[in-house]
């Protein structure tokens, strides 16, 4: 990290939501999954699906949760402060980290009665839902058949602003999540895009299963040059990735086990 600022974490508020949907939007402009699933962009209508199911569930006046309480999730932000100034104030927000933590393992039943399935209700009115099932909800089968209901603290998505990309927010917000599953003993998940695949390695996380998906024959999208499709992720696991396939990795990083 450059010594020329400094990256505080800090749990979101409701006051951070439009600065997260921004950091969303552009960081993952660039990721041929996200260009398939918005295909007119991500418009006003996906903006307002993905703000109202981003930050975590108020409990209803009885206190549960529509996960029966069993999952609590948690968003983080990154702050840049340029060194120098007050670290007392407010800085910039430049990325975010939501997490799901699960303290008690689910049953058998509970965890195969998981179900995945996109609406446009929850992802706007312009969003492909036939690109969301075939991506998005498949990669939570294939996480959901791997954990199979262990406790974990899982990571939803981690994004940062482009202009402030290597930085060291993503690696903060990383962090902060590992330390969290630390301090509960507990291990942690999630599914790695293409551009996340060497963080999260450099935090531990070991390679389980991969998803390759076939975007040039179920689209017709060919991979621009330079562009990164997770064509080096994951191969000594799964091998090469398919001609025209974009990988994307599941990831599992082991439970800190204590010293004796
Ligand atoms: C993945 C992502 C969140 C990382 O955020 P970031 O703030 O750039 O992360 P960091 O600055 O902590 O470091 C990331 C990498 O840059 C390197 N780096 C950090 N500071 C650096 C610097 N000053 N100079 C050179 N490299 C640097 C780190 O070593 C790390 O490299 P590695 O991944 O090859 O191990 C960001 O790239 C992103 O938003 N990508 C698009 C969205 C996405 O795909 N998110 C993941 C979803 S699963």
């Amino acid at each position: 990290m450059s010594s020329s600022h400094v990256i505080r974490v800090r749990e979101a508020t409701p006051a951070d939501l439009e600065a997260i949907i921004d950091i969303y939007s552009l960081a993952f402009d660039e990721n041929i999954m996200n260009q398939l699933m918005y295909p007119k962009g991500f418009t006003a209508s996906c903006r307002k699906a993905f703000g109202s199911r981003f930050l975590p569930e108020q409990p209803a006046e009885d206190g549960k949760t529509s996960t029966g309480g069993k999952k609590q999730t948690l968003v983080c932000v990154a702050e840049y402060l340029p060194k120098g100034d007050s670290t007392d104030g407010p800085g910039e927000i430049v990325a975010f980290a939501k997490w799901g933590l699960q303290r008690e393992p689910l049953s058998e039943e509970e965890w195969k009665n998981e179900t995945f399935e996109a609406t446009h209700e929850g992802w706007g009115d312009d969003c492909d839902i036939t690109v969301v099932n075939t991506f998005i909800c498949e990669m939570n089968r294939i996480q959901r058949d791997h954990a199979k209901g262990e406790a974990a603290l899982y990571l939803h998505i981690i994004g940062c602003a482009p202009a402030r990309q290597r930085s060291g927010a993503g690696s903060a917000l990383m962090q902060w999540g590992v330390n969290l599953a630390d301090s509960l003993g507990l291990p942690s998940r999630l599914e790695a895009s293409p551009a996340g695949y060497g963080l999260y390695r450099k935090f531990g996380y070991e390679d389980v299963a991969v998803m390759d998906v076939k975007v040039s024959e179920i689209w017709g999208r060919t991979k621009p040059p330079g562009s990164n499709w997770g064509e080096n992720n994951a191969i000594d696991l799964a091998g090469p990735v398919p001609p025209g396939a974009q990988r994307t990795v599941i990831m599992r990083r082991p439970q800190k086990t204590a010293i004796v």
